[in-house]
């Protein structure tokens, strides 16, 4: 019996491989990443299974593309990239990894407040660049202690509130802001309050955005939003870069408006050198590594394939969205 296909826009480990190839007629794309949309578009042709990643756009026209197209698996906790009304429309299942990149994800996010907090990666490039010519003085290359300081959560779904666990670990102050307040008891064994928009944005030392991007979202970290925040203030962003207007943040970041920013998604990735973000000292950059450790990327292998196998077998994925 001739077996089912499925293409992969990028590899993925062995072991994913190997129980894809034992089920299905598979094929790896190996150039240019993110794929071409014309490649893409020709490769998906009469597959029935689809693994992509956060960087392929899979609209609509793609998905008309791919007239047997039964399952897209995303290696990724964010589907953006994905018009999920249009396949549920089609009645294609679409499957995503969230729960296992959580802690992953929320370490990176600490670790960017962290870093922009005490100077780390300035410190470092002061370091390499030669720049390091005595001792510093009392007041001379001072961080921010974080005891004391107010953070504000901008989603407290799984990774923001396993954010709020580092941050109450670290004896700060937690605000958050949500569509719908989680429950008491949640806002108790978490130690965070919840207010309004404003005012997270108004009285955050730090601010943490942990919500997906949708129309709503949509450059709604803007300079109206920046010069409502505390000149000391610190934005980070590990969800998604679309959710902040960069262009507002790089001068809210070079005027000072705001007193830095530590960034692991960006509004087109990969950024580039020319990038005026890459010359501003007051901000670190990550390439979008928020689930980049090998346990959380094996876990999220495992996801991935078991969703694919579940659409190619018209059930619902483990972790679906919609159909
Ligand atoms: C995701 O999974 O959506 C994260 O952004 C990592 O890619």
């Amino acid at each position: 019996m001739m077996k089912k296909k499925v293409f992969l826009t990028r590899t993925l480990h062995g072991f994913a491989l190997k129980t894809l190839k034992e089920k299905y007629q598979i094929e790896i794309h190996s150039g240019k990443i993110p794929i071409p949309l014309t490649k893409l578009r020709s490769k998906i042709r009469d597959v029935e299974g689809l693994i992509c990643f956060p960087y392929d756009i899979i609209n609509k026209d793609t998905m008309e593309c791919a007239k047997n197209l039964k399952v897209i698996s995303t290696y990724s906790v964010g589907f953006d990239h994905i018009d999920t009304e249009h396949a549920k429309k089609k009645k294609i299942r679409v499957g995503y990894t969230p729960e296992v990149l959580t802690d992953a994800t929320a370490d990176l996010a600490f670790s960017l407040l962290l870093d922009i907090s005490r100077r780390v990666s300035e410190g470092d490039r002061i370091i390499r660049d030669g720049r390091w010519k005595e001792i510093f003085g009392a007041s001379d290359y001072v961080g921010n202690d974080l005891q004391g300081k107010t953070i504000g959560i901008f989603g407290l779904g799984r990774i923001g509130g396993t954010l709020a666990k580092r941050a109450k670990a670290f004896d700060m102050k937690i605000l958050y802001h949500n569509r719908k307040r989680v429950s008491k008891s949640k806002e108790k064994s978490l130690n965070v309050k919840y207010v309004s928009f404003e005012k997270l944005i108004s009285q955050s030392d730090f601010i943490s955005i942990h919500v997906p991007h949708t129309k709503e979202t949509d450059h709604l970290f803007n300079m109206k939003i920046f010069k409502k925040m505390k000149k000391s203030a610190f934005l980070i962003n590990t969800s998604r870069g679309k959710i902040v207007n960069e262009k507002d943040l790089i001068i809210a970041l070079n005027k000072k408006i705001i007193s830095g920013a530590g960034l692991d998604v960006f509004e087109s990735e990969p950024i580039k050198k020319s990038n005026p973000l890459t010359n501003l000292q007051n901000v670190v950059l990550a390439p979008h590594i928020g689930s980049s450790t090998k346990e959380t990327r094996i876990k999220m292998a495992k996801i991935t394939v078991k969703n694919l196998i579940l659409g190619m077998n018209q059930k619902k994925p483990t972790y679906s969205v919609g159909y």
